[in-house]
């Protein structure tokens, strides 16, 4: 019995599983304490054996009990151990997360029609898949005007077309409404076009301004296109060099003295100094006649956003702008 209760203890003091293992191969193992007990009994008389064998089975079945019982403790003490360890707590700061942010090129978009919807212009949408009255015929580009060109332009079998710049959205407004117009026609465009600095999809914003009273002026146009380029680019200089549209006349084109270089000469302006970035003009009278406006005068002007946008943030080339690397896109976060 005395060996009986020094088991026991033995049993009761562990304090973990491996040291209650230990004890298992020490006690109930098959070299164990209880095994060399059994094998006494060979050596036993008849009548010795069943008391000691008796005895025997009553030890066994309190320290199984003994053990089983602290065998559930133990493995218990483990379970809310590790349960404390592991417990999340979900009220607590995680750290810094990865925040997303505006794609330059919708970040520009943003920038430029805020400036317009400031100065009282409306934003006009048109459809993507035009037809060639609105984005040929109307404005004033003939059958033979190489804007027409199968390399330009995605024709679809339907005399119906992918919209190859903003400016049908005028031709829509003006057939669908009366003067006076201020508007601006934010969206994308297509050409069959792919390069350092052209891509088959880009954004342009158009603008239109139709007066019934009183008459535009070269004079309005060019000062509020010098104040729109000034907000966006900063402190430079612009200058407006005549150049065509089919839609305007006369129409030029506006530069902006080097962003880079500011004015020096640089690779990006091809030393000379300035860059294009924009296209506008009077509303040519063919325009006007095409939607049936009679005794109006007005300005239009179109800009491409990518062009914006790769200058404002020195991208040198437009095609990284489409290509979703995240690790041009963490540049603007
Ligand atoms: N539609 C022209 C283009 O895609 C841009 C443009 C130039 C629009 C002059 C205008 C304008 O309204 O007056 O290149």
């Amino acid at each position: 019995m005395e060996d009986l209760d020094i088991l026991e203890k033995k049993i009761l003091s562990c304090k973990n599983i491996e040291e209650i293992e230990k004890i298992r191969i020490d006690i109930f193992g098959k070299k164990g304490v209880l095994a060399g007990e059994f094998i006494k009994l060979a050596t036993l008389s008849a009548e010795e054996k069943k008391d000691f064998a008796q005895g025997l089975n009553t030890a066994k079945e309190r320290l199984q009990t003994s053990f089983d019982s602290h065998y559930a403790n133990l493995k218990k003490a483990l379970l809310e151990e590790k349960l404390k360890s592991e417990k999340i707590d979900m009220s607590l700061y995680g750290g810094v997360s990865n925040k997303g942010a505006l794609h330059p090129v919708a970040e520009t978009m943003d920038k430029i029609i805020e400036y317009f919807v400031a100065l009282n212009f409306s934003v006009e949408n048109g459809p993507m898949v035009e037809d060639d009255f609105h984005n040929f015929e109307a404005l004033n580009l003939p059958k033979h005007h190489p804007a027409r060109d199968m390399q330009d332009t995605f024709y679809f079998g339907d005399s119906k077309l992918l919209r190859t710049h903003t400016s049908p959205v005028q031709i829509r407004k003006m057939l669908s409404s009366k003067p006076p117009i201020r508007m601006i026609a934010p969206g994308s465009v297509f050409r069959r076009d792919y390069d350092l600095t052209h891509t088959p999809m880009f954004h342009q914003v158009e603008g239109l301004v139709v007066e019934d009273k009183g008459e535009v002026s070269f004079a309005n146009l060019k000062s509020i296109l010098t104040d729109f380029l000034q907000h966006m680019f900063g402190s430079v200089e612009v200058r407006f060099r005549p150049s065509f549209f089919p839609f305007t006349e006369p129409s030029a084109e506006a530069d902006i003295s080097c962003i880079f270089c500011g004015g020096d000469g640089c690779r990006v302006c091809s030393h000379t100094g300035w860059l294009e970035v924009l296209g506008c003009g009077i509303v040519d009278p063919n325009v006007f006649k095409a939607v049936e406006y009679e005794n109006v005068s007005g300005y239009a002007f179109g800009l491409g956003v990518e062009r914006f946008a790769m200058l404002l943030h020195k991208i040198p080339d437009l095609r990284s702008l489409f290509e979703g690397d995240i690790r041009l896109l963490e540049q603007f976060r």
